[in-house]
This record gives C-alpha cells, structure tokens and sequence, in this order.
C-alpha cells in the first residue's frame, strides 16, 4: 500500500487529488490530508474511504514549522511509512508592488507557500530516502515567468522551482524523484482567498474566468507526472512557449504579461 500526504487537502487541487488516487488505487493507497480547516478535511477524507482507500486528516496550519513536523508524525505513527509527498497548500495575492504599504503579508504568503513545502519536505525526506519515494512541488506558471501584479505570489513560486530544482539533482543518486507542476489558471476558489493590497482576503476574482481549467484535468495531469516520476509537468500551450520565449525575446514576454494585467477585472 502506497502511503500519499498531501497539504491543501481540503478543497481546489489537492482535495481532487486524493479523491481521484482514492477512485483509482482504492485499497492500494493510504491518503493523509492535511489542511487547517478541519471539518472540510474530514468531508474529503469521507469521500476517499467510500472509495476503499485508507484516508487519515491531519488538520495543519502549513505555515508553522512544529504542524508540518507533527503531520509526518501522524502519518509514519498511523502507516509506518511513506511514499509520497504533495507539497501543495498554497495562497494566492494580487496587487501592485506600489499599492502596498505593510510588507507583512508577503512574509505571510512565503511562510505558506514556500516555507510550508520546505519544512514539509525536510520532516518527510528521511521516510521517503527509504521507500525511495516521490516528492511533488505545485508551483505555477507564475513561478517561471515573473507576472505583474503578483510579485509576491510569483516570488513564492520562483523560490518554490529554485528549491525543488536543487533538490531533484540532490536526491538523484538517492532514488527520490521531484516533481515540480506548473498549472495554469485553474477553475479553484483560490483567487478570491488570496490576498489584496491591504493583505486581506480579494473576495473576487482579478481574472476572466472563463478560460480556466478544469480541477479534474490538473489534478489528473499531476497525478501523471508524479507516477511517472517526471521533472517537470508544465500546463497549456501558452506555459510551455511562454518559458521558451522569455529566453529569446523577453521584451515581449513583458509586453504579453502587461497586456494581462490591463484586462485585469478587479474593482477599481
Ligand atoms: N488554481 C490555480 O489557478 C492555480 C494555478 C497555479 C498554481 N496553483 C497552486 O495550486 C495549489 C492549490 O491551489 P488551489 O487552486 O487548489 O487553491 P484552493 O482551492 O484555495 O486550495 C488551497 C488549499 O490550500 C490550503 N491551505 C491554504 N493555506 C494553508 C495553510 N496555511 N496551511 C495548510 N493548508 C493551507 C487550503 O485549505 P485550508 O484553508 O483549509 O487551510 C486548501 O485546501 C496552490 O499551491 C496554488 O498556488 C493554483
């Protein structure tokens, strides 16, 4: 049986994540879910085990070092041992650099995204050296092109890519693979959590919604990369030429992502 934490478990990518490994491996795997909102984590973790699968929610605040140490805890105390590790929690943000005068919550936003993971993963190496396991990162395509708008969120994700790109090579010899995802913009609430200028939450979305992905489709696209041990899964067209692009005309890369940030739909 295949032992899969996954943070960020109780709604958007994560929580589709284990329902769809729960759907599939049934008996075969042992979910762990965690997340700080405890009564969605036990809602997700009900839906994996009337699939089969053994499902233990661990409510975790990411974003304090001692909670990712305890989730591996519960998880080798309850299953002995452990396979994956889905470093997914995250929170979004959107606001002009020059719009924000407290600083606070971009300290805020990389406790959760990347130091969240970190924490996470150096709790969980040890464990997963042994089963010569598996680590997945979701960072996002604005963790390989710096967006306007989302300086602190894509500062996030940058420093998420740098750390597990390391990492990889580091664990190569070891028999661990990394698996860093970049989606796209994905049909999640996550844009009305994140935060605004002010470091509360948007309430609204700053994007066209319309030509969002599917949860179902993202979680199914890192699900294939995680068991095939890839490097990297790169989401939509526009990612994977976006990434190539900026290396050989990145003057228009900026006029593109400026382009974006006018069709901007926030409030004014
Ligand atoms: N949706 C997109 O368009 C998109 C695009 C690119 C990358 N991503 C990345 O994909 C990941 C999942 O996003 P999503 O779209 O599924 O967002 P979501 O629907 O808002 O879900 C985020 C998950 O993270 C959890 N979380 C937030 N803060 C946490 C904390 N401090 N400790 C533990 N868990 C925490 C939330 O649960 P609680 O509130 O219960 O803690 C929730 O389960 C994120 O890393 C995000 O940056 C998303």
């Amino acid at each position: 049986m295949r032992v899969v934490i996954i943070t960020g478990a109780s709604d958007g990518i994560g929580a589709e994540m284990a329902r769809q490994l729960a759907s599939k491996e049934g008996a075969g795997v042992a979910l762990v879910l965690a997340a700080r909102n405890a009564a969605q984590l036990d809602a997700v973790a009900a839906e994996c085990s009337a699939f089969g699968a053994q499902a233990l929610a661990v409510p975790t605040d990411v974003s304090v070092r001692i909670q990712c140490r305890r989730l591996v805890i519960s998880a080798v105390e309850r299953f002995g041992r452990i396979d994956v590790l889905v470093n997914n929690a995250g929170r979004s943000a959107h606001a002009l650099f020059e719009e924000v005068e407290d600083l606070d919550w971009y300290e805020e936003l990389m406790r959760v995204n990347l130091w969240g993971s970190v924490w996470c993963t150096q709790a969980a190496l040890p464990h997963i050296k042994a089963t010569r396991g598996s680590i997945v990162a979701v960072s996002s395509l604005a963790g390989l092109v710096g967006v306007p708008g989302r300086t602190a969120y894509s500062a996030t994700k940058f420093a998420m890519t740098g750390f597990f790109e390391a990492l990889r090579a580091e664990m190569k010899g070891a028999g661990v693979s990394v698996t860093t995802a970049y989606p796209g913009v994905v049909a999640t609430q996550i844009r009305y959590r994140g935060f605004n200028a002010q470091g509360e939450p948007m309430g609204t979305s700053s994007l066209k919604e319309e030509g969002a992905m599917s949860v179902e489709e993202c979680a199914r696209l890192i699900i294939g990369g995680m068991n095939a041990r890839k490097r990297e899964v790169v989401m939509t067209a526009k990612g994977k030429i976006g990434r190539f692009l900026k290396l050989i005309a990145p003057g228009l890369v900026e006029k593109i992502a400026l382009a974006a940030l006018k069709q901007d739909v926030r409030p004014k």
